[in-house]
């Protein structure tokens, strides 16, 4: 298993030793488009990628990605957690970037081939191991500002990874950003490098200033997403977010937790709601993140024009984690997979 130089060692109880997504599985699998075919799946040691200085994604963006997890069940197998719906959201951000679209049957097969060869660095749950597919424009041409690449990579990499957010019990604290926009509105479904880049200076500035774990993109008011994972409300009985549309990420814990919590009997209520509205939930009930990497992680307080506003006791609430342990239940077998999510 290789780690970047960088990596440091940041917390034991944190299920591997390192942060997130900074030690990798010694390979990766990859396939290449060209003439408007895939090539056959290779599988290669991790390493530099040959890439040409002129290739489309240095210079157009044209790069998009997904993140999910492969979990050691409780009975000692290991299964992906919806493998079937990220590749549908790959498939997509693919479309919104004209990149050619990668087959479902081939990044399925690159991403189980990569689990089989990365077997014995699964750690226990509650870790995992993060599969990050990644596509990127690849033809060698500076003059194609308005024309897609007609050459791509898609090379998929594995990661053993712990909690995104090792904050034991304590919740985050999130800064409100009432004026900026997370990305450009129709294209926050795609999960293109562009967006997070996007959003970098937000989050950055946020936790220089404010010490903040993440930044709550709400433009005019409208509660949106944060700049790596999707938003919830909820209360002993309730489940708000917002509806999908154009302007975020169609997250899939985001709809697993959906899932969850209407199964346990919560009302789930989506629909648009505004910055006035969270600052009156949070006098009685809770906030949380969702994504593959912050599973359903609690807000502790949120930063709002200078005051900071603490929810609850500052800790993760007990709705939160009553959905966040039956969703990790249901991951790693500890609960019957009964919506038929791993694979
Ligand atoms: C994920 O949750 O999979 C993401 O892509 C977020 C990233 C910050 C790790």
């Amino acid at each position: 298993m290789k780690e970047t130089p960088s990596a440091k060692l940041v917390s034991s109880a944190n299920h591997t030793a390192s942060p997130f997504g900074t030690q990798f599985c010694d390979h990766m699998t990859l396939v290449r488009f060209a003439d408007g075919r895939w090539s056959e799946v290779e599988t290669l040691p991790v390493g530099p990628l040959p890439l040409h200085p002129a290739s489309h994604v240095l210079h157009y963006g044209s790069s998009c990605f997904e993140g999910m997890k492969a979990f050691r069940m409780q009975n000692g197998g290991v299964r992906i957690f919806r493998l079937d719906r990220h590749v549908e959201r790959f498939q997509r951000s693919a479309e919104l970037l004209c990149l050619p679209l990668p087959p479902a049957d081939i990044v399925e097969a690159m991403i189980r081939q990569l689990v089989d060869l990365c077997l014995d660095d699964i750690p226990e749950a509650p870790g995992a191991l993060y599969l990050r597919p990644a596509l990127i424009g690849t033809e060698e041409n500076i003059g194609a500002a308005g024309a897609p690449s007609a050459q791509a990579m898609l090379y998929v990499l594995a990661s053993p990874v712990g909690d995104y957010f090792s904050r034991g019990g304590h919740g985050l604290t999130i800064l409100i950003e009432d004026q900026e926009l997370r990305s450009t509105p129709g294209f926050g479904q795609a999960k293109a490098g562009g967006n997070y880049a996007s959003a970098l200076r937000h989050v950055v500035k946020a936790r220089k200033e404010h010490g903040a774990d993440q930044v709550l993109f709400c433009p005019n008011g409208d509660v949106q997403e944060t700049g790596a994972s999707n938003f919830f409300l909820i209360n002993d009985s309730q489940l708000l977010t917002k509806p999908l549309d154009a302007s975020f990420l169609h997250g899939v814990t985001r709809d697993s937790v959906i899932t969850l919590a209407r199964d346990l009997n919560y009302d789930v209520i989506e629909r648009d709601f505004t910055v006035a509205e969270v600052m009156d939930w949070i006098q009685t009930g809770e906030a949380a993140l969702s994504g593959t990497a912050a599973v359903l992680s609690g807000v502790g307080s949120f930063v709002h024009k200078g005051a900071t506003y603490k929810v609850g006791d500052g800790s993760t609430g007990p709705n939160t984690r009553k959905l966040s342990d039956a969703l990790r239940a249901l991951q790693s077998g500890r609960t019957e997979d009964r919506f038929g999510w791993l694979s």
